[in-house]
């Protein structure tokens, strides 16, 4: 059976992009792969958080896996904290990793802006990431489109692992979806959305109150021409409102369009404010109940324990390969 492995900061919150671009391809997967997900809070400290609230979203964004429709008696779930082989790996492959190629990484540049003061773990992040992914000989890895290059680097530092010391890691494949996996901005529909926006009207979150959702939709950016059609260059607001119709209904875009033929844009947004309530609406309840349920502390604690075996017996590998006593 296939291997799959991704992970979600447990930053901000939990937006409908990261939600369309990859939280809900988890679910798919759950039925086809075996699959390890994770609520990465060593990413999170790159940059300044409070560690009581950093603790709270850890929980949060747990229990909203759950409550998007993973099954924990299929999927290992897990904090990456909780299973140590993670940051360990990663020293590892520090050694692996280049200064050249971490330059390049494109979340550092616009995070750390060249600053002296950001921290050194800013930098190396991506070799993190890559650990997360390799110890687990993850086949697949579900994300949206701005992970492509930490999946590039992650796959390069693999492949040079096995070159340098012994043929030990998978090499893992990016999948990422045609539509939605770069879901973008509601207020400037030309950049993607982002948990760490300086306005809230960039986003929807998963536990959006409806009457915030219908706000925020209805101020959603668009264009003067009032024509629903699909093209990201011209039209990005239109499109991206088509884009997540689209898959929170699992409509062809292009149906969508004619369906549309004559309406103008309040018609759409109306139809999106219900398909999206519709939608989340039951994710929110789901999220209600669990989150303050003690099965939630059970989920995470055998997770960790089934997590740790499998990143333990790589770590080994790794370890072994490189003359590590
Ligand atoms: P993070 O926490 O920023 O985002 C979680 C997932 O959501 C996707 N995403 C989006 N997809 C579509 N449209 C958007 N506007 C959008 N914004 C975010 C992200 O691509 C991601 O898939 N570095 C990662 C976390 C990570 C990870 C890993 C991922 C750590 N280790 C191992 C995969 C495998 C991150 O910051 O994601």
């Amino acid at each position: 059976m296939e291997r799959v492995l991704s992970g979600v900061q447990p930053t901000g919150d939990i937006h409908i992009g990261n939600y369309l671009g990859a939280m809900r391809q988890f679910v798919q997967l759950q039925n086809e792969a075996d699959c390890y997900f994770c609520i990465v809070n060593l990413h999170a400290i790159t940059v300044p958080r409070d560690p009581q609230e950093l603790l709270q979203k850890t929980y949060d964004l747990a229990a909203l896996h759950l409550a998007i429709g993973l099954d924990p008696d299929k999927v290992t779930l897990f904090v990456q904290s909780e299973v140590r082989a993670h940051a360990e790996a990663a020293w590892l492959l520090q050694c692996v990793a280049r200064m050249g190629e971490l330059n390049r990484m494109i979340q550092f540049k616009e995070k750390g802006k060249g600053s002296e003061s950001a921290v050194a773990g800013l930098f190396t992040y991506p070799v993190l990431q890559a650990a997360d992914i390799l110890l687990y000989q993850a086949n697949r890895v579900p994300i949206g489109e701005d992970q492509k290059q930490h999946l590039e680097l992650t796959r390069e530092v693999a492949e040079r692992f096995n070159r340098d010391y012994q043929d030990v890691l998978k090499i893992p494949e990016p999948l990422i979806g045609k539509v939605g996996a770069r879901i973008m901005a509601l207020d400037q529909p030309e950049k993607k959305m982002s948990k760490s926006a300086d306005s809230d009207f960039n986003y929807i979150t998963l536990l959006e109150d409806p009457k915030r959702i219908e706000k925020k939709l209805k101020r959603a950016v668009t264009d003067s021409e009032n024509v629903i059609r699909y093209d990201p260059e011209t039209k990005p607001g239109v499109s991206n409102l088509l884009v997540m119709n689209s898959l929170l209904t699992q409509t062809p875009i292009h149906t969508l369009v004619q369906q549309y033929e004559g309406e103008g844009y309040g018609r759409l947004k109306k139809d999106l404010i219900e398909i999206m309530m519709d939608h989340l609406t039951p994710i929110q309840q789901k999220y209600a109940e669990i989150r303050q349920s003690e099965e939630l502390v059970r989920i995470l604690k055998n997770g960790a324990e089934k997590a740790n075996a499998v990143a333990e017996d790589t770590l080994r590998k790794m370890k072994d390969a490189m003359g590590i006593v």
